[in-house]
């Protein structure tokens, strides 16, 4: 039997459910106040789960599976709804599905297990594939393959430490996987993360309040997608601010620290700019 790392430390969170702590991002993996109602607030409620499973399957792009939260529990709404889920699912980090397997909801297990062992699980409602490695990599194949989503849900590690995934390159690969009538959510709404999405071509606007939450982001191909839009005012806010200036990383190779770095100097020569023409 498998026996969880030594290494892991996991949590219990405000909610009950568990999370763990990575050593190398130096993050939990959710929120402390609830790693299950954080899940249910930024990516099930948004995914209008219901409404999409009337028509057909619904397809998703989990970018960052991690402990399986957002993909597990959108197959629970499945399974309530009698409707099916197909999901690809994208981690570098092959490890922690195996000690999820061990260690998160017991009726998880299996799905889990399975997904750590063979890398696919399947029933009659849920289909799920892991494709191992680099986020940015998998996506330029499912590019190549011509697969599109109904929902992307993208939850890598915070902008600082996983800057990787945050840029407006990433982004624009992002849209070329998502249907024209599809969402991605996630649970940021930094200034950069905003811009980048809009220079990316999304439409982008709020994920509604749900409980004590903190807001998350919805954005889409198609603008009558977006649910709750920002103002007129908002988005000035958001697009005129010094600190809007996105992340890039044109290679799709970059490290953290470059395309931190990079960005800060453009920060710092916006403001420069800024103060010379006052
Ligand atoms: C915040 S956690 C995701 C939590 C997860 N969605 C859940 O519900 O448990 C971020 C995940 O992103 C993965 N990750 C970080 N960088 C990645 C990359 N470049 N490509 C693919 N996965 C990456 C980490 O290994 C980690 O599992």
């Amino acid at each position: 039997m498998q026996r969880v790392r030594d290494d892991v430390k996991s949590k219990i969170t405000g909610d009950g459910s568990v999370t763990f702590f990575n050593s190398d991002f130096k993050e939990h993996y959710h929120s402390l106040e609830g790693a299950r109602e954080e899940a249910l607030a930024k990516y099930i409620v948004p995914s209008e789960l219901e409404r999409r499973l009337a028509n057909a399957a619904v397809s998703v792009l989990d970018v960052c599976f991690g402990l399986g939260y957002n993909t597990l529990l959108a197959a629970e709404e499945a399974a309530k709804w009698r409707g099916s889920i197909s999901v690809t699912a994208l981690e570098i980090d092959k490890a922690v599905v195996g000690d999820a397997s061990q260690s998160i909801d017991s009726k998880w297990q299996v799905i889990l297990s399975e997904l750590y062992k063979r890398s696919l699980y399947s029933s009659d409602y849920l289909n799920i594939e892991m494709i191992w490695g680099d986020a940015r990599l998998s996506c330029s194949e499912l590019i190549a393959d011509h697969r599109q989503y109904d929902l992307i849900y993208h939850d890598p590690f915070s902008t600082q430490r996983n800057a990787q995934l945050w840029t407006v390159d990433f982004f624009k690969k992002l849209y070329l996987l998502l249907k024209t009538d599809g969402v991605l959510l996630t649970y940021s709404t930094a200034l950069p993360v905003l811009v980048g999405f809009l220079e990316a071509g999304f439409f982008i606007g709020k994920s509604e309040q749900v409980g004590e939450q903190r807001i998350g982001t919805v954005a889409a191909k198609s603008e009558n997608m977006i649910k709750y839009p920002y103002s007129d005012d908002e988005m000035l806010a958001i697009t005129e601010s010094a600190k809007s200036v996105p992340y890039r990383d044109l290679s799709q190779c970059g490290e953290n620290n470059e395309i931190l770095r990079e960005r800060n100097e453009k920060v710092v020569i916006g403001r420069q700019n800024d103060y010379v023409t006052k």
